[in-house]
Formats: C-alpha cells, structure tokens, sequence
C-alpha cells in the first residue's frame, strides 16, 4: 500500500513538472507487435536496457522474424500477435496503420495494459500530405480497445535517427499523449531510454495534434524533394511567463 502511494505520489510530481522527474528502474514486460522497421528498433534498444521484449509476429518462425529475436537478444521471444499482447503489461503497435483495424481488435482484451500507438497515415494531394481525416488513429486505437491505457507516442522521427543517433545531430524529442497520467510517464520513460527525449503534451484527443506533426516532418521532405532537406524535433520546454495560460 506504502508503495502505491509512494508511487502515485512520484507521478504526480513528474506530471505537475512536464515528466521531468527520474523514475525509479522498472524493468517493463513490452509486447512488440510487429517484426519491422519500427518494432525490431524500439525492441532492440528497450532488450538492451533490460526491458523483457516479446515480439508478436503473423510468422513467428519465419527465419527473418527469428533473426530479429536473435539481433535483440537479452532473452527476448516471439510468438502470435494475441499470445504476445495477452503476456505483456505493454504493447507496441508497429505495424502499418491502413491494417490496424484488422490487426489491433484482435489483440483480445487489453483493458489495463498500456498501448503505445507510434502510427501515421498520410493521403497525398499533389505531391504533399493531405489534411488528416476524422479522430486520430490513437483515438480510433481506443475504441477497439476499451479499457486499454492508449498513448501517442515514437510517431514522429525516423527510426534510423535512433539506430544511429549521430544523424539527428542532437537530441530528438518525442510528443506523447494519453489520459492516464502514470501511463505516460512508463512511456516517457522507455521513450529516454530508447535514447530520446519526451514532452507530455496532453490527453488523447492530443494525438490528433501529434500525428499532425508527423504530416509537418514529412510533408517538409516532400516540397524539398530531391535536396536532401529534412529535419528532426527537438522541443524546448520554456517558463510559461510569456504567454500564461490560466
Ligand atoms: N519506419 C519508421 O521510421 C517509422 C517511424 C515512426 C512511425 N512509423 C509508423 O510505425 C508503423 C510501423 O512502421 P514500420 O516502418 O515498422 O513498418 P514495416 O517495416 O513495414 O513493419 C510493419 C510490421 O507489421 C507487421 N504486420 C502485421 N500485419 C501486417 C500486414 N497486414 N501487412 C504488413 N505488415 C504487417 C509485420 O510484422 P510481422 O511480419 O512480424 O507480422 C511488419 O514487419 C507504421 O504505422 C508507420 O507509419 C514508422
């Protein structure tokens, strides 16, 4: 009981300070589901810093999929997308939005667990993203899965710029948003030890906001195409003596 006040008590503190706080090491049981770009990065930098990684995968034993639980390493398993998200207290969902809705309704009853939702759609029109379409994938998230903790989060950087943090030229910051305050800070949480910076921006109806910036990242490559021009975020949080909001 002591502990769970102790604990409440951290993360109160952590959000009325914008998630700046250390928390204690916790060691988090994270569900991976999906094998790619996204899912193999994240797994392999959060099995390193000693989080228990077990991927879901369509092919757990295709020899790709268990190449990537041997590049993870620290113990890390694959098995189905269900078995997967069933044994883990948080679940990543890598994997491509437009199969989302086959995909994540069929994770069963995730209500408790934390989902982070690092997805992003874009229509284009005319060579440039176009405007996004209804709620917010994470919204959309939510609804397939009452009572699960959804957080916006790892949406809005290239993960090549984690693999080889060198490229970013500094520090990336991660936009996270959800309505359970303690959520947020376990994501925040494995967002730095991924090696990244993390800024709470808010509550899930957030993310419509977040995934908004993802369109700026890439719709700023798309008009510069061909010259190589890209960029990362890096927000600075600044006193709110300037502009306070009351
Ligand atoms: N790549 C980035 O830098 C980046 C950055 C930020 C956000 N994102 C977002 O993160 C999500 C994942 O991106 P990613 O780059 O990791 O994609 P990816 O490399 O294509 O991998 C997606 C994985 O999802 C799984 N999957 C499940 N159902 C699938 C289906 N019907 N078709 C294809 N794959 C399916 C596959 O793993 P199994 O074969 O093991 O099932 C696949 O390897 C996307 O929504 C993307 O917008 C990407």
């Amino acid at each position: 009981m002591i502990v769970v006040v102790r604990w409440r008590i951290i993360l109160a503190i952590a959000a009325l300070l914008g998630g700046s706080v250390t928390l204690p090491v916790r060691a988090e049981h994270i569900a991976v589901i999906g094998t790619g770009e996204v899912g193999s990065v994240l797994g392999k930098k959060w099995a390193a810093k000693g989080h228990k990684i077990v991927y879901g995968s369509r092919t757990p034993d295709a020899d790709k999929v268990k190449q990537v639980v041997k590049d993870t390493g620290h113990g890390a398993s694959v098995t189905t997308p269900e078995k997967a998200a069933a044994a883990a207290d948080m679940v990543l969902l890598a994997v491509p939005s437009p199969t989302a809705k086959d995909v994540v309704p069929k994770l069963g009853n995730l209500a408790g667990k934390i989902v982070m939702d690092p997805m992003n759609y874009y229509l284009p029109v005319d060579g440039y993203p176009g405007p996004l379409q209804g709620p917010s994938l994470a919204q959309q998230v939510q609804t397939w899965l009452p009572g699960a903790k959804v957080v916006k989060a790892f949406n809005t950087f290239a993960m090549k710029m984690i693999e080889d943090p060198k490229l970013a030229g500094g520090p990336i910051t991660v936009p996270i948003a959800g309505d359970d305050v303690e959520a947020k800070a376990r994501v925040g949480k494995l967002a730095t030890d991924a090696g990244l910076e993390f800024l709470d921006v808010g509550p899930l109806t957030a993310a419509t906001f977040i995934e908004g910036m993802e369109q700026l990242y890439l719709g700023y490559r798309m008009y510069h195409r061909g010259k190589g021009k890209g960029f990362e975020f890096h927000l600075r949080p600044v006193p709110d003596t300037v502009f306070p909001v009351r």
